[in-house]
């Protein structure tokens, strides 16, 4: 890259799934590949900021003296990793598919089947996104919106309950959108602004993502 854009600026990106344990050897997850917040990485270094990546379990690879990759498995550990850096971001990009809940107890000994049914007690996660946005001081905060239905009304519900500056929807009705998908297609909201974007791919998506980002700043 031979604009550096964003010299001087520190994004913090979160990415990939959680897994939540239910026993030392199951866990509930999802399909989350972590291919979009790993190609918001390497762009935003690539215009010259440091980027620390939080990364739920994910087979993706980054070799770039600029980014600072932190593995996690739960959605606890990913908040905790977030706000060691929180602080000190100028930019937060949550990219992460979070689980929403996780199983109240994990049991010490892999479960046996025994029973015809078995029954796992979820409580709510943290929301480590709404928590940034309760937290937000001078950063620049941006969400994704993964939806199947009513998304736009969705994502800019997220944006307001979030108090986020930005959001990204991506929709599971739209081919080549959304999880492992080296493609995506998005919109994104501001409180005032939508613009649409075409089929392309994961690191194409990126460049418009903080293209959009990079123009609010500047607003
Ligand atoms: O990883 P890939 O395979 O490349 O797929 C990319 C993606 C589909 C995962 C990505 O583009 C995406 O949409 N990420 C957000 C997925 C999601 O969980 O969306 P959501 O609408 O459920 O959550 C809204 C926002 O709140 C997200 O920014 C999410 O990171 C955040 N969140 C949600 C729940 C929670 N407990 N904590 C959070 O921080």
């Amino acid at each position: 890259h031979t604009n550096k854009s964003l010299e001087g600026k520190t994004v913090l990106i979160t990415a990939g799934p959680t897994y939540e344990a239910i026993d030392p050897v199951r866990f509930i997850g999802n399909h989350s590949s972590g291919k979009m917040g790993f190609s918001l990485a390497e762009e935003a270094s690539g215009r010259g900021a440091k980027v620390i990546l939080i990364s739920g379990p994910s087979s993706q690879v980054i070799n770039d003296k600029n980014v600072e990759l932190h593995r996690v498995t739960s959605a606890k550990e990913m908040l905790a990793k977030v706000f060691e850096f929180y602080e000190n971001a100028d930019i937060a990009i949550a990219s992460a598919a979070v689980a929403d809940y996780a199983p109240k107890e994990v049991a010490k000994e892999k479960i046996k089947k025994n029973d015809d049914s078995l029954t796992i007690e979820l409580i709510k996660n943290p929301d480590i996104l709404k928590t940034m946005g309760e937290k937000k001081s001078h950063q620049f905060l941006v969400g994704f919106a993964l939806e199947t239905q009513n998304e736009e009304e969705n994502a800019k519900g997220k944006l307001e309950k979030k108090n986020l500056d930005m959001i990204v929807l991506n929709s599971l009705r739209d081919e080549g959108a959304g999880f492992k998908n080296d493609t995506n297609k998005i919109k994104i909201f501001t409180r005032t602004e939508k613009k649409e974007f075409a089929l392309k791919s994961k690191d194409d998506v990126a460049k418009d993502i903080l293209n959009f980002v990079e123009n609010q700043l500047l607003k």
